[in-house]
Parts: structure tokens; C-alpha cells; sequence
């Protein structure tokens, strides 16, 4: 490796990246630029976390808001495809990396940066969607990943370290559980959470009210959809950041959007992790439902196929494959005819589907019905069925007699 004089460091304020920027700056004695998006995170004001930085020694602190860019270009066509990492993690985290690093690397290459660096640990996927999707962009680029080899083994190391240095740090560092946060929804590791058998402490959840104590009463919601992409909460218009709000509000206040998986990481191991993702969790539950209404069976069954494999590429840091945008066409074309509204019913933690209806609708109540309405031919079943069966009739016929 060349001589480093100047990295870009994505940065969040925490702990982790606190110590990297000043880590760095002794380590290779070289300029450190951090970056910091803005993805509906919440805490710290995005003024704060720029002034830190500078105070931690930062030549230079970039902070973007990529809110409306993270929802329209990641966010939806996410939900679109129906992606859920392993049947139920809506991949707030895992969606999000690919954009951070984007902008990260732009960053450097407008500053001259010989190196970006980021906070992830060796062990698990976010340094491999970091490190992959910057390679995508920019296969030239040098990457510093400090907790994979710096000498800290902990974070009371770091918080001592922290301490030496003068880097100033918030009172939530003293929190055990690791948790990385964004409109779509916030992961929650390690504490007592590594306990698989343990039922997560309620201060492990941040945004959604325990069940047991949400109100007694229903919430309706009736959300439209414009090809597969939400756009009308109750009637009313919303820009798509505001409508993900309102329903993480909503479905938090109910209870609705908590997952407690067992998952397994792209590095192999099994890790327990706690998801928080009211608006994921209402929005793919939905939206689901009315491609159950709209799309045909071979379609709709071909999908699911589709949904695992997008959510596999989006959790494996793989956004900028050829094969996850070839998928995004085969969505595309998929989501013209998901128009419509779904009525969903919140309650103490679950959130059901009670109706649907679009115009694309391939629900027919006269096929359907068991009134005089029907317009079935009953007496096609029987030819239908001996066809249909014959090869089980055939083999039933030759092997009996063996
Ligand atoms: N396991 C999730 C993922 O790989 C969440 C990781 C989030 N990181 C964290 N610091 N809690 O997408």
C-alpha cells in the first residue's frame, strides 16, 4: 500500500467511529474527511454529529440527507420484489449500506482520498456489503476497516481509550445492545440478546410499545398502492419519507413490526437479532396481500422465487450486481398491474389484512360463489379431474398388479 495522507471515514457519531477517526489520524498520521447520511436515523441532530466530528479532528465533515434517495431508489423496489431475508427481515440495515457507500466513495474520489474506512467488525456482513458495492463502483479504491485489526478487544477499551483522548462521548455508549437505525427499521444485537432462549428485555425495542400494553382498540388502516409502490395512507396523499413515518407511528403505538430471528450471517454464523420495522412489516404484509388479488397464479408462485433470491442479494451486499437489477426489470413488469387498496387491521402486536380491492382485481365473485349467482360450469369438473389424475389412475393400475 502507498503512503495514506488523506481518508474518508463513514462516520455516525458512535462510539466505534469516534475512536476510528482519531485512531486513524495517529495510526497513519493522515488528514481524516468524515461522511454521515441522513436516513431517518433520528438521535443526534445532523448539526451535532458534524460538530463532533470536527471536534474529534476531522479536517472536514460531510453530512448528506439520503432519505428520499434511500426510500425511492432502494426502499420501494425492495418492497416491490417482496424481499424478506429469510422469510422476515425487511434488510433495513442491509438496504441501506449500498447507498452510504456510494456517496462514500464519491466523497473520495471529490476530495482526492486515498482510502475510504469504516466502522464494521470482521465478523459480520455490513464490511462485506461496504467493501463489495465500493469495489463495484470504484475497483481502484483502498479500504481501512480499524476494528478488524486495531488492538482494542472491547468496548470498555474503547470507551478508555475514548476517555484519554479527549473524544467526547454520549451517554448511551454505556447501552449493551448494538443497534444501527433508519426509517425503514433498526437491528438490535448483542447483551442479553445473545441468549437465544431469553425473551428480549423491553429495552431492547426502541420505537415499538410492548403488545401486552398497546390499546385495547383497533387501528384501521386502508393503504393505496400505484403499481406496487404506496402512496395514500387513508385516503390522503403523502410523500413516501412522511407515509413511512406515519406507519412506523402507527404500527409502533400498536405493537406491530417487532421480530426476534435466528439468522444466518453471510460469514457463517447464526446470529440472534432483534428488528424493529413497523412500516416494513405493515407496507410488505399489504402490499403482499394485493398481489395475491392481482397477479396471476404462475406469476405470483414464480415471485416468491424471485422475493428470496432479491432478499439474498440485498443481505449478501450484492445491490450492485447485474442479477439484482436484471430482477428489478422482472418486478417491474410484475408490479403494473398492483394498484389498489389494502385494509389492515392493527391490534396489540398483530397486523391482519381484512380487505383488498383494485381494479386489476383477478378475484371473480361469480366463479367464486356458492349462490345462484354462479357462473361455474360444475359439469366441466368431472372430465377435468379424470384427465388431470390420469397419470396416478395409470400407475395405481400397472403397479397393483405387480
Ligand atoms: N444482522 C443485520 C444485518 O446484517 C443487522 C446488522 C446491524 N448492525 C448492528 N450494528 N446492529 O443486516
Amino acid at each position: 500500500m502507498g503512503k495514506i495522507k488523506k481518508i474518508v471515514l463513514a462516520y455516525s457519531g458512535g462510539l466505534d467511529t469516534s475512536v476510528i477517526l482519531h485512531w486513524l489520524r495517529e495510526k497513519y498520521k493522515a488528514e481524516v474527511i468524515t461522511f454521515t447520511a441522513d436516513l431517518g436515523q433520528g438521535g443526534d441532530k445532523l448539526e451535532k454529529i458534524k460538530e463532533k466530528a470536527e471536534k474529534t479532528g476531522a479536517t472536514k465533515a460531510y453530512v448528506k440527507d439520503l432519505k428520499e434517495e434511500f426510500v425511492f431508489e432502494y426502499v420501494f423496489p425492495a418492497l416491490r420484489a417482496g424481499a424478506l431475508y429469510e422469510g422476515k427481515y425487511p434488510l433495513a440495515t442491509a438496504l441501506a449500506r449500498p447507498l452510504i457507500t456510494k456517496e462514500l466513495v464519491r466523497v473520495a474520489e471529490k476530495e482526492g482520498a486515498d482510502a475510504i474506512a469504516h466502522g464494521c467488525t470482521g465478523k459480520g456482513n455490513d464490511q462485506v456489503r461496504f467493501e463489495v458495492t465500493a469495489r463495484a463502483i470504484n475497483p481502484q479504491i483502498k479500504i481501512l476497516a480499524p476494528v478488524r485489526e486495531w488492538e482494542f478487544t472491547s468496548r470498555e477499551e474503547e470507551i478508555e481509550y475514548a476517555a484519554l483522548h479527549n473524544i467526547s462521548l454520549e451517554a448511551k455508549e454505556g447501552c449493551i445492545y448494538s443497534i444501527d437505525r433508519n426509517l425503514w427499521g433498526i437491528s438490535v444485537e448483542c447483551g442479553p440478546l445473545e441468549d437465544a432462549w431469553q425473551e428480549p428485555p423491553d429495552d431492547s425495542f426502541q420505537i415499538i410499545k410492548n403488545p401486552e400494553k398497546a390499546p385495547s382498540k383497533p387501528t384501521y388502516l386502508e393503504i393505496e398502492f400505484d403499481r406496487g409502490v404506496p402512496v395514500k395512507l387513508n385516503g390522503e396523499k403523502h410523500p413516501p419519507v412522511k407515509l413511512i413515518q406515519l406507519l412506523n407511528e402507527l404500527g409502533g403505538q400498536n405493537g406491530v413490526g417487532r421480530v426476534d430471528m435466528v439468522e444466518n450471517r453471510l460469514v457463517g454464523i447464526k446470529s440472534r437479532e432483534v428488528y424493529e420495522a413497523p412500516a416494513a412489516i405493515i407496507l410488505h404484509t399489504a402490499h403482499g396481500e394485493l398481489e395475491s388479488l392481482t397477479l396471476d397464479k404462475d406469476v405470483l408462485q414464480f415471485k416468491r422465487v424471485v422475493s428470496n433470491k432479491y432478499a439474498e442479494l440485498v443481505y449478501n451486499g450484492l445491490w450492485e450486481s447485474s442479477l439484482r437489477e436484471a430482477l428489478d426489470k422482472f418486478v417491474e413488469e410484475t408490479q403494473r398491474w398492483v394498484t389498489g387498496v389494502v385494509k389492515v387491521k392493527l391490534f396489540k402486536g398483530s397486523c391482519q389484512v381484512t380487505g383488498r380491492k383494485s381494479p386489476f382485481s383477478l378475484y371473480d365473485v361469480k366463479l367464486a360463489t356458492y349462490t345462484k349467482e354462479d357462473v361455474f360450469d360444475q359439469k366441466a369438473a368431472p372430465g377435468f379431474i379424470h384427465i388431470f389424475g390420469l397419470p396416478l389412475t395409470t400407475s395405481a393400475k400397472a403397479r397393483r398388479k405387480k
